[in-house]
């Protein structure tokens, strides 16, 4: 251990980093050999490059940005599109996958977020809302659909132990694979590495784009590729109302003749010019996504001569990726930028010799992010959606994107799936709908599922203000 404490030393020296080794004298046996493993699993090289830089992403030209294009909902092209999807889920070819490795520090829940109970009558866990559509997908097109779910060092003992105790959703477990994605050193605005212990760096999962790598080096790749599986569907733990399985969106992807299928996307029209969603855009014959507060104010207010925002195409992280895409970028020693964020990252004070909670950043955390990967496909298409059908995301305690507002965005969906097939729905002056309504993806995956239920008059004919529903 010496020797190999005696390297690290004179490496981290090198950089100016070796304060992390201060406590070294104090630390038990167990201690030194647990700080050594995660010094050793640093990437020096990379840590010196990115404090040095101020963002790794490549600057947008915004003199050659347009919109991105994208197809409307009601195309009349996705019905054919939708039998291409329904073909390769009938063959076995697609694989759900969940990225769930974020920190979920915003929602402030104790546990995993696909753990917080999400829908808003029996309050389902995130999870479990995702296995039942999961299972219905399964069901439906008579083939396994195997889910990959994307954990992180700081998660996945937690995530484990819910699937455990939660019987696995009464999936197997051999079509439930979860995988840790890979963590990030968090540094001091002035470039230190930070320890949350005397023997533990403080370390952050590597972002969203991190499963394009964890995807590869979890096997995760060589498995599907084993099952036949030739298309991903990724979406994000947060968001009740993904439709986890849309055959449309994924033959689209898979079979457009304006696609590469290597890696599509989702869209939903931003409300106004100063929506916090990043948004397509069309840059040097690519499709990219410009965070807000990247996008120049001029562009984001632009509108066309019909007044509708120019750049309307909000991004939801919903995405169909092939996995021969996946395959290829993850080849070789690829990477996909690192940005920076200013967060608050706990630390330990020597004063007190106890962890500190800041109040404040203190500390620059670095991540990749998925739709980096748009620019590395050869073509890439978007599909606009309706965020009351698929966009209920819960990120914050209260608020917007809270379990509140996604409540209602739930029941607004339900109600307007139940009146179609003539339910009474009640609603608020502002056209929400004045009632709790969830409807379970074993009753109906799609809306059009409740179509025999209204045949065989097992719809409610109406629903109470103010009342309880559940399908
Ligand atoms: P968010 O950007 O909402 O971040 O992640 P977060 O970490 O969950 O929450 P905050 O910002 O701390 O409040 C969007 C999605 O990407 C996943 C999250 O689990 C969520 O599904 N994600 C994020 C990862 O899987 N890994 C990461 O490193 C970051």
């Amino acid at each position: 251990m010496q020797e190999r404490f005696e390297s690290i030393r004179q490496s981290l020296d090198a950089v100016g980093q070796s304060h992390v080794l201060r406590h070294w004298g104090s630390l038990q046996a167990k201690q030194r050999a647990a700080l050594l493993a995660q010094l050793q699993e640093l990437d020096l090289a990379l840590l010196v490059r990115l404090t040095s830089e101020t963002d790794e992403a490549a600057p947008v030209d915004f003199a050659m940005t347009e919109p991105a294009l994208f197809r409307a909902i009601g195309d009349p092209s996705l019905p054919s599109f939708r039998a291409a999807g329904e073909e390769m889920l009938r063959a076995g070819r697609v694989a759900a996958f969940t990225v769930a490795g974020g920190q979920g520090t915003r929602l402030g829940w104790r546990g995993p977020k696909g753990s917080y109970p999400a829908t808003v009558v029996t309050g389902k866990p995130l999870f479990r809302v995702f296995a039942e559509q999961i299972a219905a997908a399964e069901k439906r097109y008579g083939r396994v659909v195997p889910w990959y779910i994307m954990t992180s060092p700081i998660n996945d003992e937690e995530t484990r132990a819910f699937f455990q105790d939660n019987n696995w959703f009464g999936r197997s477990p051999r079509d439930t694979l979860l995988f840790p994605q890979g963590t990030m050193p968090s540094i001091t605005l002035d470039g230190k590495l930070i320890l949350e212990s005397p023997c533990s760096l403080a370390l952050n999962p590597d972002g969203h784009g991190g499963s394009l790598r964890a995807l590869a080096a979890s096997g995760a790749v060589e498995d599907m590729k084993a099952r036949g599986i030739e298309q991903i569907s990724y979406f994000q733990v947060d968001n009740p109302l993904v439709k986890v399985i849309d055959p449309a969106f994924l033959g689209l992807h898979a079979t457009a003749p304006d696609s590469s299928g290597e890696m599509s996307s989702k869209m939903v029209r931003k409300r106004n010019a100063a929506e916090k969603v990043g948004v397509f855009c069309h840059h040097a014959g690519k499709t990219i996504v410009v965070e807000y507060s990247d996008l120049p104010r001029a562009l984001a207010e632009a509108t066309d001569p019909d007044g509708m925002l120019r750049f309307a195409a909000g991004s939801v992280a919903i995405h169909a990726i092939s996995v021969a895409f996946v395959d290829r970028l993850t080849q070789g020693d690829f990477a996909l930028p690192f940005h920076r964020a200013k967060k608050k990252v706990p630390y330990y004070c020597e004063r007190t010799a106890a962890t500190i909670e800041p109040s404040e950043p203190n500390a620059i955390k670095f991540e990749t992010f998925i739709f980096d990967a748009l620019v590395l496909t050869k073509q890439s298409l978007l599909l606009e959606t309706s965020r009351v059908e698929e966009f209920a995301p819960i990120k914050n305690s209260s608020g917007e994107d809270s379990p509140s507002s996604s409540h209602q965005t739930q029941s607004n969906r339900n109600g307007a799936w139940l009146e179609r097939f003539g339910t009474q729905v009640p609603r608020r002056a502002n056209g929400d709908v004045d009632a709790r309504i969830e409807i379970s993806a074993a009753t109906a995956l799609y809306e059009d599922d409740l179509m025999p239920l209204a045949a065989a008059e097992q719809l409610p004919k109406r629903i109470v203000s103010d009342s309880d529903a559940v399908l």
